[in-house]
């Protein structure tokens, strides 16, 4: 496995890559690896001749008051991981060999506007500029991205669509603690206490996964699902949302391909979690 910390090497390697006529598959991270991860790395090893994983906490996508300096870094163990799972690059730049006075960034209106948009409101529009740096960086047939995040899958693959990416976005189920807590790097801040008390996010996934139905209203749904972490008095609600699958806009009867979206603070910690659902067919 290598591992390049420049645009320049990158580039040679994957240009070498190319000429010799092998599929690449990325898979984009901001490091701190775990079992999520892995899964994304693991399918694309399964369906693509070469492996880049690209480990870079991008600066653009934190807000001013978010937690860009706290956000757990470790490169050693990262690697370890990816060389494991048989990745054949590790990307990894440094914030100044990535931005250099940017003048251009990507942003992707609408679904941005929504769930996590409305309380990090330039989330996306980093997300978005980064990943197609990295596309362009990288030019892989595929890219890997998790449900968990799954405004940041919709927002990508329209961003893919729009702009004529010729990559395939292929998004992977999300990956649990064996509790149900759904498996983030931002679980290493949660102390004892708080981790119990995270589980309300997954408990209220599954209790909307027993209840929705066809012709439902989305109040309803909620009001259940809310209820559920109201009873973990650690949890604050950002939102708890019913959207449609592909715009990200709120609907109000459950008839379609939708997205049920959740962001709870437990303590100062921000955690997500979300399930998808689709009417069976007729
Ligand atoms: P990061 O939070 O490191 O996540 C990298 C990828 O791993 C994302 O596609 C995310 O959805 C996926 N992932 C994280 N936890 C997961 C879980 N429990 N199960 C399945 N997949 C999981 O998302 C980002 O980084 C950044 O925004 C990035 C796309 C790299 C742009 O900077």
């Amino acid at each position: 496995m290598q591992v390049t910390k420049t645009v320049k090497e990158t580039r040679d390697i994957v240009k070498e890559w190319k000429r010799e006529g092998l599929t690449v598959g990325l898979v984009p991270t901001m490091g701190f690896l775990h079992e999520g991860h892995a899964s994304l790395i693991k399918r694309a090893r399964e369906e693509n001749d070469r492996v880049a994983v690209s480990v870079f906490v991008n600066p653009t996508q934190f807000g001013p008051n978010e937690d860009l300096e706290a956000y757990p870094r470790d490169f050693e163990r990262d690697s370890a991981l990816c060389e494991g799972i048989g990745a054949d690059l590790i990307f990894h730049p440094e914030p100044e060999d990535m931005y250099d006075n940017p003048c251009a960034y990507v942003s992707i209106e609408k679904l941005s506007d929504n769930l996590c948009g409305k309380t990090r409101p330039v989330h996306f529009r980093g997300v978005c500029t980064v990943v197609s740096k990295l596309f362009n960086i990288v030019t892989p047939d595929r890219a890997y991205f998790g449900q968990k995040d799954a405004q940041q899958l919709a927002i990508i693959k329209k961003m893919v669509k729009d702009l004529n990416f010729d990559i395939e976005i292929i998004g992977c189920p999300i990956v649990r603690e064996e509790d149900g807590l759904a498996k983030s790097s931002r679980n290493t801040y949660l102390n004892a206490e708080e981790r119990k008390a995270a589980l309300c996010l997954s408990r209220s996934v599954a209790k909307g996964q027993e209840i929705i139905k066809n012709g439902m209203k989305a109040e309803k749904l909620l009001g259940e699902m809310t209820e559920v972490i109201n009873a973990e008095p650690l949890a604050k609600i950002d939102y708890v949302s019913v959207v449609d699958a592909l715009t990200m806009e709120p609907v109000e009867k459950i008839d379609r391909p939708v997205l049920v979206a959740m962001a709870v603070y437990i303590g100062k910690t921000r955690l997500i979690d979300n399930f998808s659902w689709e009417p069976a067919e007729q």
